[in-house]
């Protein structure tokens, strides 16, 4: 088993970006062990006909809400998150909110918040070519402060499962060729490497894993 997730604690819960709703539990959240015993509690009409289990204990995945529109982005505007996008100029909130908004209302863009014990440590983006495709593609971005505890792993196990009970058959990650550390990560998740394509604003490495259907 990899090694466990490191603690996250309650008050790292914002992201530096200020209260955006939802109660910030008292409690001390530890991500470590794996379980699948509890359900997730998805939010929202987009997602309530999943039931993700978690596989790794007090991790969850739910839907993102119009309440997290400020968090993402200020995980978005995280200076290695930019980096490592392919457009790399910080993003305004009025782009963002629209960005947003339309995702939420999307039907083939799905958002999803990770969370530790009701604590968001991330966002993760699953984007279907189009309505009702079987080839997604996946995002993730874990909060700066909680980066390096070992949730990419169990965050792309999870939206890999919701994306079976999807009916996805296909995921695709598409990675600047600079950025070892997702690929590192998306490989270990079970993405094999594709092809390189190219973009305006570099190379990217493209990957996909094989999503079965459940
Ligand atoms: C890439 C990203 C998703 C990794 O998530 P994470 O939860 O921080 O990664 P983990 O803690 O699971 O670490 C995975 C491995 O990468 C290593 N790692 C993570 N961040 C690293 C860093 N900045 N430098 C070097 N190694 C790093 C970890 O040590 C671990 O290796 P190990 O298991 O061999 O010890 C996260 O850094 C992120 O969101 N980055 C910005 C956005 C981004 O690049 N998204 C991907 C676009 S496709």
């Amino acid at each position: 088993m990899r090694k466990a997730a490191r603690e996250v604690r309650p008050n790292e819960a914002q992201g530096g970006e200020g209260h955006t709703g939802g109660t910030v539990p008292s409690e001390t959240g530890v991500a470590g062990m794996r379980s699948r015993t509890k359900p997730v509690g998805d939010n929202g009409d987009k997602s309530s006909a999943l039931d993700p289990r978690p596989v790794i204990a007090g991790l969850t995945l739910r839907a993102a809400e119009m309440r997290d529109c400020r968090r993402i982005l200020a995980w978005a505007n995280d200076p290695a998150t930019r980096v490592n996008s392919f457009t790399s100029r910080p993003i305004g909130y009025a782009e963002h909110r629209c960005w947003f908004e339309a995702a939420l209302a999307s039907d083939q863009r799905w958002l999803y918040i990770a969370q530790v014990k009701q604590i968001p440590v991330g966002l993760v983006r699953l984007d279907q070519e189009y309505a009702g495709a079987e080839v997604a593609e996946v995002g993730i971005n874990v909060a700066p402060r909680h980066r390096r505890k070992g949730l990419s792993d169990p965050i792309l196990r999870q939206i890999r499962r919701i994306a079976g009970a999807r009916g996805i058959h296909t995921l695709v990650a598409r990675i600047r060729a600079e950025n070892e550390v997702s690929i590192r990560v998306f490989e270990r998740a079970g993405y094999r490497f594709v092809a390189e394509e190219k973009t305006q604003t570099g190379l990217a490495r493209r990957y996909e894993a094989v999503v079965q259907i459940v």
